[in-house]
Order: structure tokens, then sequence, then C-alpha cells
């Protein structure tokens, strides 16, 4: 048997039973039960949203499979949970053909014209004991997962129906999928085509959004625009770093398994672990269809998802073959749409505003209009390019619609209600807050403000600095930050620590009261917990999702700064992009003060146990590789000693612990010779990572 390397050494820990190495088992079979065990944490975690253990247990397991991976290279699948973090990019998306053509849907746009619907079935289908499905409609693309024994071997977009591309690569980083049916109360069918919708949450849009406006990128208006993004993506890579969610409400063909109907079609696809959307009704009339409809409507600004409508559905199969289709949509189902979601409004004036990395960003202001219930009275342009394709002039009547629910959008003018007095916008060539100049940088939509003093970007990212996932100053409210940067007494995050009474004292509206608790308050957050810290400094790319798992990779704030990119690719839900991010923020000067600063004045990482980093052998080694190694690469020697505990990165500083020699090994070797450091053979590395201790 291969050497199967100990993975939680600390005897305190429950250790997980897989990880438990005493028993006998082969690799292979420990492969296999590692992979369908993190199917069944991700089906748990992902598809029925009720986990059954720690992020930390998870990685842990996952770490096991990667490293055994490692070890045996030829028993890697395309089904394995390691292969979700994308694959290389592709040359182009190739077709995919339907073996069932896939349908579109009639609208109804009321509940008359879904009772008329109601009528038409009942015309067409012999069994006047006709009973619907009705399921919410979801905002999203529209996808085919294809099964063979079980196995998720194809995935492709609808197209026209008949032919959509082949998006396998990126399909298998949604996690929601399974790369393998389950089969504990019988064997898989042998082929299972099923359809679903592949959506993103509102929440996880609006804050992709943010992240996106902050690096100056035009954001998704919808969820529907960010699933086809990601979806048609060459690179899946991308798609892995996007949180996309998938139900499935629809089959294709299938072989070796009878569905009779779509409630049987909603109880049997999770028991194969395939994702359901819980809010479903079976009407057996069709007042219970105009319940259905009213109730997600009034439901509608509450669920996760965003949904425009419902879609009723037929549900005995044989019943739906009697009804037919007709070119090509299904005479046996129908989209009831929630009403127009549309207001025309003014275009008073557009503002720009300054984000936190200096991206200008246009702000239409508008002439309040109410639309779907909420009141709209600015909308955000995005860029200078959005405002010239629109067309759009100041004073316009403009058509504004809530896009996916999630920012106020403009659709378009109506330029037929010109009167000439409208007028042309320029974008400004000069910072409307600090007036330096501002650069448009090569490949990016948005112009940037490139001081870093400028008030508007310090405002902003002192805001972040103290928002309620980062360190949670509520007394810190806007208007004290306006106060605090414009007086200069504030112009780094760590400023904030060294205010003192007599400048609260002189602000606007600052009792002794107040200043005494704001002190109070600041004191008290100086101590954070890493993910907060870590979400706190503003790195692009890194959530609060991603900060807590950063933290819980890294255990502190010091290996994050010190980490590889290699070695952050590595971290679940952390891609190119991220890792690219992370690298650039802790290489940049201005950012390295900051922190500096924040040491300084006493800012410290409490000790949580939900920080505590991942205990092996060589926990807290940093290692180096180079040269050439003989029996494994440079990334699965780099595997082996992450498992352990140990970190990796590419140049060796006075905080290496071993640098690790292969063939022609370069200055790296020679530099650590120079400052004391350890240099191991290819033998002694694996001598060091095999051993038990
Ligand atoms: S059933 C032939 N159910 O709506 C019927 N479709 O306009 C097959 N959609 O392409 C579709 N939620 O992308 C069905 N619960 C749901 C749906 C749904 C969203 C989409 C789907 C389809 C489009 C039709």
């Amino acid at each position: 048997m291969a050497n199967a390397l100990p993975l939680l050494d600390n005897p305190r820990r429950p250790v997980h039973p897989l990880l438990d190495m005493t028993s006998t088992r082969g690799p292979r079979d420990e492969l296999e039960r590692l992979r369908s065990e993190l199917a069944r944490h991700n089906y748990l975690y992902h598809v029925l949203d009720r986990p059954e253990i720690e992020d930390a247990e998870y990685d842990a397991l996952f770490r096991r499979l990667v490293a055994l991976e490692a070890e045996h290279p030829e028993w890697v699948t395309p089904d394995s949970p390691t292969q979700r973090v994308g694959a290389p990019p592709a040359d182009a998306l190739v077709p995919a053909s339907h073996a069932l053509p896939m349908l579109s849907l009639d609208n109804a746009f009321s509940e008359e014209e879904l009772r008329a619907f109601d009528e038409r079935v009942r015309g067409l289908v012999r069994d006047d004991a006709v009973r619907y499905v009705a399921e919410p409609k979801l905002d999203g693309l529209s996808v085919e997962l294809v099964y063979e024994n079980g196995r998720f071997v194809l995935g492709s977009t609808r197209g026209d129906g008949f032919t959509g591309e082949n998006v396998t690569a990126n399909l298998r980083t949604v996690r929601a999928i399974p790369l393998r049916l389950r089969s504990d109360s019988a064997p898989p069918p042998a082929r299972l085509e099923v359809r679903g919708e592949v959506y993103i949450e509102k929440v996880a849009l609006q804050q992709l959004n943010r992240r996106r406006e902050g690096e100056g990128l035009a954001p998704y208006a919808n969820p529907r625009n960010l699933a086809a993004g990601s979806l048609r993506q060459l690179d899946s890579r991308v798609t892995a770093d996007r949180p996309l969610r998938m139900y499935c409400y629809d089959i294709g063909r299938v072989e070796g398994l009878h569905l009779e109907s779509q409630l049987e079609l909603l109880t049997v696809l999770p028991t194969f672990g395939l994702p359901v959307n819980p809010l479903y009704a079976l009407c057996e009339t069709f007042d219970e269809v105009v319940a259905f409809y009213r109730k997600v409507q009034s439901l509608r600004e509450s669920l996760p998802y965003e949904t425009d409508g419902i879609v009723v559905k037929i549900d005995r199969f044989d019943l739906r073959r009697e009804a037919g289709s007709v070119s090509r949509s299904p005479r046996w189902a129908i989209a009831g749409k929630f009403p127009a979601e549309q207001g025309v409004t003014r275009l008073l004036d557009i503002q720009v505003s300054v984000g936190r990395t200096g991206a200008l960003t246009p702000v239409a202001v508008l002439e309040p209009v109410r639309v779907r219930g909420v009141e709209i009275t600015s909308a955000t342009l995005h860029n200078e390019d959005e405002i010239r394709d629109l067309g759009l002039r100041i004073g316009d009547r403009v058509i504004v619609q809530r896009a996916g629910d999630v920012i106020p959008q403009i659709v378009g003018p109506i330029p037929e209600e010109r009167t000439g007095a409208e007028r042309a916008f320029v974008m400004p060539s000069m910072c409307p807050v600090c007036a330096s100049p501002v650069v448009r940088l090569e490949g990016e939509a948005a112009r940037r403000c490139l001081n870093t003093a400028c008030p508007a970007r310090i405002r902003q990212s002192i805001l972040h600095f103290v928002s309620r996932g980062a360190l949670d100053v509520d007394r810190l409210g806007p208007k004290l930050v306006d106060q605090l940067v414009g007086c200069g007494a504030v112009t780094r995050p760590g400023d904030v620590f060294r205010l003192d009474r007599e400048t609260l004292l002189g602000l606007d509206r600052m009792g002794p009261t107040s200043a005494d608790a704001l002190l109070a308050a600041l004191d008290a957050a100086k101590s954070v917990s890493l993910p907060r810290l870590l979400y706190a400094l503003g790195i692009p790319e890194v959530g609060s999702h991603t900060a807590e798992i950063l933290a819980k990779r890294y255990g502190t704030l010091e290996r994050v700064i010190q980490a590889a990119e290699s070695d952050l690719l590595e971290v679940p839900d952390v891609g190119p992009a991220t890792a690219e991010a992370i690298v650039d923020f802790f290489a940049n000067e201005e950012n390295r003060r900051t922190i500096a600063q924040l040491l300084e004045v006493g800012v410290r990482v409490e000790a949580s146990s939900a920080a505590s980093p991942t205990t092996g052998a060589l926990t807290g080694k940093r290692f180096v590789f180079t040269g050439t190694l003989a029996s494994l690469t440079r990334e699965e020697a780099g595997r082996r000693a992450t498992v352990k505990g140990a970190s990796v990165s590419d140049s060796v500083s006075s905080k290496t612990d071993y640098v690790v020699a292969g063939a022609g090994p370069g200055s790296k070797a020679e530099k650590a010779r120079e400052l004391g450091i350890p240099v191991l053979s290819e033998q002694e590395f694996l001598a060091l990572v095999s051993s038990d201790g």
C-alpha cells in the first residue's frame, strides 16, 4: 500500500472516520469512499442546505483526496470532487444536440390569460380530471445534464432548442450538480437526461456586482445574464468562482427509469441527489393554480432567487402527449408572468461617484417613480460606454426597471418625447472629488482616479473598513466619516484608532457621551477575528465568504500575506482571479503600509477556534521548491507538504524553513545555503512528508 499520509495529527480533535488511517483498506478503496463522502456532504450543503460537518472537516477530507490523487494521478476521473475547480480554457464551445428538443413556453400575462390556458387544455385532453403542477419560473439559464449509468457525462445549454453548446466543464464546477447520482435506494438509470435552470441567488448577485463595480467592471443586469455569462465561458475556472446553483424541473430522454408525472419527477430526482425547488404545488383545480400564482407573487421579494412568474404544467405525462405541442412550445404548459416591472420617469441628472478603488461610476438621478411597490430615485449607469450605448441625454424621459430585483436599471430613453432641452453627458476628465486627472486603464470600462489620497476613495475605504461584515463600528456612520476625512483626521483605516476625545469633541453634533461611546467602541473593535480583518482590508475579489475560507486555511494574517499564488489556488473556492488579486494586494506598498499601521495602533487578531489552521506534522513550516523533481511534480510535492500543515512559497527568505532541491536547482538553493536554511533532496523531502510525526 502506498504511504497513507496521516492527516490530522492532533489527538484531541475528533477524526473523521475516513481520515482514520488505522484501518487497512487499500488506497483505491479509500479514494472511492472519500469521493462519495464528499459528494454526500456537497449534497447536504448545497442542495439540502443542511450541512452535517464543519467546513474544516470537509476541507480536511478534500485535501486528503487531493493528496491521494496526487499519488495516483491515473485514478483521477472527471467525476472526482477535486475536478470542480475548473479545467484549463477551451478554444471554443462545441455544439451539443439534444436527444429530445428543449421547448420554450408560451406566456400568460394575467390571471385571465391563465384561465384561457386552462380552458384550452380541457378542450384538448379527454380526462376531465386533469390536474397541474405549478412551480416558480426561475430567472436563469436552462441547461440539460446527461447522466449515463449515474455519471455526469454531458451538460449543454438550451441553444435553439435542438442544439445547444457543450458546457460540461463549466457545469462540473456547480456544486449543486452531482457528478455521480446517488444510488442508495436503487441503481441509477442507464440514461437520465435532466433539465433545469442554473441561477444565482439574489444576494450572491448583489455581492458579485458590488465587487465588479469596485473593479470598474459592468455589473450583471440580472441573474440570467450572469448565469449565461458564467456558463458560456471558455475558462471553467471563471465559472468555478461564481456561486451558481441549479434546480431541476424536467427530463429529456430517460432509459432504465419510468416516470409518469411531474409530481413523481419532483419526488424522484432528489433521491438521485438532484436539486429540486421545494416550492411547488399540485393543483387539482384552476383556482389552486391562481392561488399559487398569487402566493409566489407575494413571496417574490423574500425568495432567495429571482422569479418572474410561475410555470403551470399538466401533471400526467400521458395527458401531456395528448395535448401535444405547437411549433416550439408545448400546449400542456404555460408561463404565468407577473405584471410589468417597468416604469417611465425623467432623468434629472447624471452624477459621478468615486468608489474605494477610484473607479468613477455615473449614477442616474431620477424623478421618483414606483416600480413593483418600490420607489426608485436613482439607478447606476455603470460606465460611460453604457450611457453612450443607451443614447441617454440628461432631461430624457426614460424607461426604468427593477432588474432581477437587484439594482434599478435604465432600459433606455423615449426619444419621441424629447423637447430639445435635453443635453449630452460628458464624463469628467478630472476626479469630481479631488480634481486629479482621471485615467481609463487599458482593458477597463471605467475611468479611475489614481490619487490614493482622494477623499472620496478614503471615505469609501473607511466606510467599508467599519462596515457590518468588517470591524462593525456602527457608531462610525457616513456623516461622521465625512467629517473625519474632511478635516484630515483620518486618511487610512488605522487612523480611526488614533482619534482622541479632543478631536471628536470638535466635530458637529458630538457631545462627550457620544465621543466616549465611540472611543470605547473603537477600542473594542481592535480585537477582531481574522475573517473580519481580511474582509475589512478591502482586497479585491475577497468578500466575507472568501475571507472566511482564507482564515480557516491559513490561520494567521501573516500566512495569508505570505501565501503564494499556487498555494492559494489549492484553496477550495479560490479561483485564479481571486488568487491573483490577493497576491497583488499584499505586494502593494500602500496596502502594506495600511496593514503595518493597523498592527502598530494595536489591532489584534482575536484567537478563535474557527480560525485555527490545519494542524499537521509540518504545521507552520514554509517550503520552497526548486529544480526538477524526479518522482512527482512540484505541484504534487506542494500538496503533500500542505496536507501536513505546511505552506509553500515561491521565493526564499529568512522565513523559509526548508528548500527542496530537485535536478538543476537555481539561485534559490544557493540563497538558502547563504541564509543557513536546510536544503533537502527529493528523498529527504519524501521521507519527511511520509513520516508519521
Ligand atoms: S419547464 C417545455 N419549469 O422558462 C417546458 N421551465 O420560457 C420546459 N424556466 O426554457 C420548461 N423555470 O429556461 C420549466 N420551473 C420551470 C422553469 C422553467 C424557468 C425557463 C426555462 C425555459 C423557459 C421557457
